[in-house]
């Protein structure tokens, strides 16, 4: 009923401004429209009224009457807003609620001079809303963390997951062990890629040129208490068994022992078949349960390179011992033991989705990273999971056109993309009730500053916001857009450095419309193979009309780790006046143009003659990423195309080839 309401009004209000009325009001009035995330029912009051101090009732009969039908997590955060020129009034059933109430009062506030009489019915539609901060990478530090959970707040994110730990450096004081931070918390080389082509060397807290940090207990009890007052759970991250490369620079003693004489090989993973592996792992985790409270700890889990299990002693005597078949079975071992610990203190396990391989302990809650494959698996197996594929939610993505925008790790993530995602997406009904929620995350190998985590973080976090909160049949594109645009333009009010909405340059252009050119749909033969994890549209590909995105992974762009070398048979012998094709340079995946290409013609397939060839004019040193066109005019008769491009170093990418 409500909703039919809403859908009323709203139609009448696009009547009205569509007639030219009332446009001058709405721009002064602050209305629910302007609220992110949308809520969840509206209804509109006759008038404005001025903003004042509202009544707040935590707990009402009534109101936990109005909120029985929807799920418990909801019902907890619910609130009901009603502005009148009565009064403002809030209710909900907890603390949470009104703080959200609040929350959208003050939105309400800030988009006009006076409000619009309404009322608010809103309630999440997912219980875990959350962003994730890798400070590992790079160090952030308290002050910082603070005034992220203040923008968090502002749009009811709710969880925020810490990523303590990884090989660049580790972030929290652990009473036990004392070099884990005065010695693996700090580094030789102040960015990421500084200390990774460098060796990978850790340092004294005290050596002069020492880079990193960490948060020491009282800072990080600060953190969850300044979190928590804001309705904000901070779930804590201690990596295990790989990305463990800062624990063995430390404590080497947790390494593998290999059986051949040359020791173990480069690995970052932590021995499984040790005990002194899980003494330190537990020893850790008792000190992050005391300062963290959150339900959750998350143990990683992700990217074990597993690489020296099969040649260690003590892990092949593990695997013996508890009939296990494979290394992925013994990380199963260690993800399993770690979840008893963590049951036995009333906390439970949260993981990256390599957890799932080897056999998913049996409490385990899943973050599905790697596609939605994770979550859909675990869920359908009555896990519970957190929905945070890459394509959609790592924030650490290229968010606008590479060629303007600072280096990242390669892909293109607008705010749009991030906002299409739905968390149920691809979950079978019967499992949907196991989606938890929606998480952002923000890896740091390529953000080196604060302000650039703030860059990179919004305005794409706000749409992580509105997916986690708002109902789906709320949810609208371009309104959002305004919406954000608004928030952005607090934050940046506020001190925060979110990148510019307003000079959103987009998708390229050339991947928006089929191009048609002479070899549209003719047969291309491979003299070398594309590499299997990037085959587009196989043999298709390069003649098939479609330009690639910013995004080497949205399969139109073909990968090669050889030189790219087919020949286009286009039926018949043709006058040919233009062959071309982009490559791409990102040297974040390590991906780079080519050294030259070569481009030959013949008329029977047999004997080709060279009629062009364009060389890489740009230095070899810069590392700017580029779209370049390797293409030249020529004039020559053929049926066959040859071309050639020589690779310079890693990956070639190139999407289409064209022929004039
Ligand atoms: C991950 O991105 N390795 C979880
Ligand atoms: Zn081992």
């Amino acid at each position: 009923m409500l909703r039919i309401f809403v859908v009323i009004m709203k139609k009448l209000i696009i009547l009205l401004l569509l007639a030219g009325a009332v446009i001058p009001a709405a721009a002064a009035t602050g209305g629910p429209e302007s609220l992110l995330p949308a809520p969840a029912q509206v209804i509109y009051g006759n008038g404005t009224t001025p903003y004042k101090t509202p009544e707040v009732i935590v707990g009402s009969r009534t109101f936990s009457k109005a909120t029985t039908s929807l799920p418990s997590f909801a019902q907890e955060e619910a609130y009901r807003l009603t502005i009148s020129n009565k009064g403002i009034r809030i209710e909900a059933n907890t603390e949470a609620g009104a703080f959200y109430a609040q929350k959208s009062l003050d939105q309400m506030r800030r988009s006009g001079d006076t409000l619009a009489c309404c009322t608010v019915f809103d309630y999440p539609r997912f219980a875990y809303r959350g962003v994730m901060l890798d400070i590992s990478r790079h160090f952030r530090d308290k002050a910082f963390i603070f005034k992220q959970i203040d923008a968090m707040s502002e749009v009811r994110l709710n969880r925020l997951h810490l990523h303590l730990t990884d090989d660049a450096g580790w972030r929290i004081e652990i009473k036990a062990f004392p070099r884990l931070t005065n010695y693996a918390a700090w580094r030789q080389g102040k960015t990421w890629k500084q200390w990774r082509s460098t060796g990978r060397r850790y340092a004294d807290e005290h050596d002069s040129d020492a880079y990193g940090g960490y948060l020491t207990q009282d800072d990080a009890r600060e953190i969850v208490a300044y979190a928590a007052a804001r309705h904000i759970t901070v779930i804590p991250e201690i990596e295990m068994p790989g990305h463990s490369a800062e624990v063995l620079a430390a404590y080497p003693e947790l390494r593998c022992m290999t059986t051949d004489k040359s020791g173990s090989r480069h690995s970052s993973d932590l021995c499984p078949g040790s005990e002194d592996t899980f003494k330190f792992l537990e020893k850790v985790l008792l000190e992050i349960m005391d300062i963290f409270p959150s339900k959750y700890i998350h143990i990683g889990g992700d990217e074990a390179s597993k690489r020296n299990w099969p040649d260690c002693k003590l892990c092949q005597e593990r695997m013996k011992q508890e009939g296990l078949n494979s290394p992925e079975e013994l990380q199963s071992y260690l993800i399993a033991r770690i979840e008893r610990f963590l049951n036995s203190h009333g906390r439970s396990l949260l993981g990256w989705d390599e957890i799932l391989e080897g056999g998913l302990a049996p409490n385990a809650t899943v973050m599905s990273w790697r596609g939605t494959e994770g979550g859909i698996k675990a869920a359908t197996m009555g896990h519970n999971v957190v929905m945070t594929p890459g394509n959609w939610c790592y924030l650490d993505k290229y968010q606008d056109a590479q060629f303007k925008e600072p280096e990242a790790i390669g892909g293109y993530l607008p705010l749009e993309k991030v906002y299409e995602y739905d968390p149920c997406d691809g979950i079978p009904t019967e499992a949907q009730g196991h989606v938890l929620g929606v998480q952002g995350n923000l890896w740091h190998e390529y953000i080196p500053t604060p302000d650039h985590t703030e860059y990179m973080l919004w305005p794409r976090a706000l749409a992580i916001a509105e997916i986690g909160w708002t109902q789906p049949e709320n949810k609208d594109w371009p309104a959002f857009h305004g919406r954000a645009l608004r928030q952005a333009d607090y934050l940046t009010a506020a001190g925060y450095h979110p990148f510019n909405l307003r000079e959103e340059y987009g998708e390229r252009k050339a991947s928006l419309a089929p191009v048609p050119h002479m070899a549209v749909g003719k047969p291309v033969q491979y003299n070398l193979p594309w590499h299997q994890n990037y085959p587009a549209a196989g043999e298709a590909t390069f003649t098939d009309g479609q330009m690639g995105s910013w995004s080497y992974g949205d399969g139109r762009w073909q990968g090669f780790l050889s030189d790219v070398d087919v020949t286009i048979d286009l039926g018949s012998v043709q006058s040919i006046h233009y062959v071309g094709a982009t490559f791409m340079q990102q040297p974040g995946p390590e991906i780079f143009l080519p050294k030259n290409v070569e481009i030959f013609v013949s008329k029977d397939g047999k004997t080709f003659d060279k009629v062009g060839e364009v060389w890489n004019e740009i230095p070899i040193a810069d590392r700017s990423v580029f779209y370049t066109l390797f293409g030249t005019s020529i004039k020559a008769d053929g049926r066959y195309v040859r071309y050639h491009a020589v690779r310079s170093n890693a990956w070639l990418f190139v999407d289409e080839i064209v022929v004039n």
